[in-house]
């Protein structure tokens, strides 16, 4: 029977255990995208992960639709991440950055000279996002054209390999939560005529273009996925969900990857029954899990490894809090984006530890 303290391959690295760290947006960078030192501390902390999923990483200048977000375009950005990536693998850990382009879900104040943000078609998501300014309403965007849509696909290739010259284990690319990769997937943003539009097929077009670019660039064995599945986060509609995400992991069966990482809000569904027997590769389950969940889906196969986010956020040692049945800290959502170290290295971990026997 699978625990979470069994090991697990994935690629060509060996987790120590299949309690992973989720991808969480933290906004301690600067303006620039670059990472301050105290950064690796954070994820130092938290090394005992089997993995550690990075928070959402820019891809370009035009990608960024939250502030003080890290990028890994520039050479600045690259090496701030290198400290990152030292530090975690000194601490004996693994890292994948997570990789993305926020499309429709950006503001021009974020956006080089004030740009309008791009996305499929010029569908405005409903509802305001978080500048130093106040709140703003998302904003009408630019639809790209069919050039530019290719060009997004190199920015992510370049992207990922940026990561493995920055250190990092491997990739996650960011498929969920509404940013452009699932407002192509949608059907209430792409509302295109060209080969990105219409079909299934076609709506899927972008992310494999991604993953295919990404793949050709670094391996599979480096290159994981998130997807989230019927997700209506960030105004997010797909009529069709159960018809797109079957052919897409079908799609995803004649390639191979590192992993597929589904974690979704979907409200109606618990999509892992649905998605885990169709995907014959590693399967990451997240959202909504601690300890008694994780053990029993792993028990019935339900995943091969668990994806921790606020829990782990707020416990820097989680696996050896949950190998002990050890109190668990509270996370503190008013400082999930608030620049500095409170609320991001000041977690404590435990502080003595009863083995018995010692
Ligand atoms: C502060 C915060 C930031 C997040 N940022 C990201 C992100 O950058 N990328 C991503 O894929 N998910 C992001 N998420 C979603 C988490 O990865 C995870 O799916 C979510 O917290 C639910 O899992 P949990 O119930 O274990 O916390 C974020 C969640 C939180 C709480």
């Amino acid at each position: 029977m699978t625990t979470l303290f069994d090991k697990l391959t994935i690629g060509n690295i060996e987790l120590s255990n299949r309690i992973l760290y989720a991808p969480m947006t933290r906004s301690r960078a600067n303006d620039e995208g670059v990472q301050p030192d105290f950064v690796a501390e954070y994820y130092g902390q938290r090394a005992t992960a089997g993995l550690l999923i990075t928070e959402a990483t820019n891809v370009s200048a035009m990608a960024k639709g939250y502030v003080r977000t890290p990028g890994v375009y520039n050479e600045e950005q690259i090496a701030s991440w290198r400290n990152v990536t030292e530090r975690v693998h000194a601490e004996g850990g693994k890292i994948f950055l997570q990789i993305f382009h926020t499309g429709r879900i950006a503001l021009p104040d974020l956006l080089p000279e004030n740009a309008q943000p791009v996305a499929p078609s010029a569908v405005a998501a409903a509802g305001q996002n978080y500048t130093d300014a106040g709140m703003k309403d998302f904003v009408v965007p630019r639809p790209l054209d069919t050039d530019e849509v290719k060009s997004i696909v190199k920015d992510f290739a370049t992207a990922a390999r940026n990561a493995i010259a920055a250190g990092f284990d491997g990739i996650e690319i960011h498929g969920a939560n509404g940013y452009l990769i699932q407002q192509f997937l949608s059907t209430n943003v792409n509302l295109r005529t060209d080969e990105y539009g219409g079909s299934v097929e076609n709506r899927s077009r972008f992310l494999l273009e991604i993953v295919d670019a990404i793949v050709a660039e670094i391996g599979w064995e480096r290159t994981g996925l998130r997807l989230s599945p019927g997700g209506e986060f960030n105004d997010i509609k797909e009529n069709d969900a159960e018809e797109l995400y079957d052919y897409v992991i079908g799609e995803l069966n004649k390639r191979k990857l590192a992993y597929l990482h589904i974690g979704t809000f979907d409200q109606n569904r618990d999509w892992h029954p649905v998605l885990r027997p169709k995907y014959d590769g590693i399967y990451l389950a997240g959202v909504g899990f601690d300890k008694e969940r994780g053990e029993r889906t792993l028990a019935e196969g339900g995943a091969d490894a668990i994806v921790y986010g606020k829990l782990f956020l707020a416990n820097p040692d989680l696996p050896e809090r949950f190998r002990l049945n050890a109190p668990i800290n509270e996370w503190d959502e008013s400082t999930f984006y608030t620049p500095g170290e409170k609320g991001y290295t000041d977690y404590p971990a435990l502080e003595q530890v009863n083995v018995a026997g010692k």
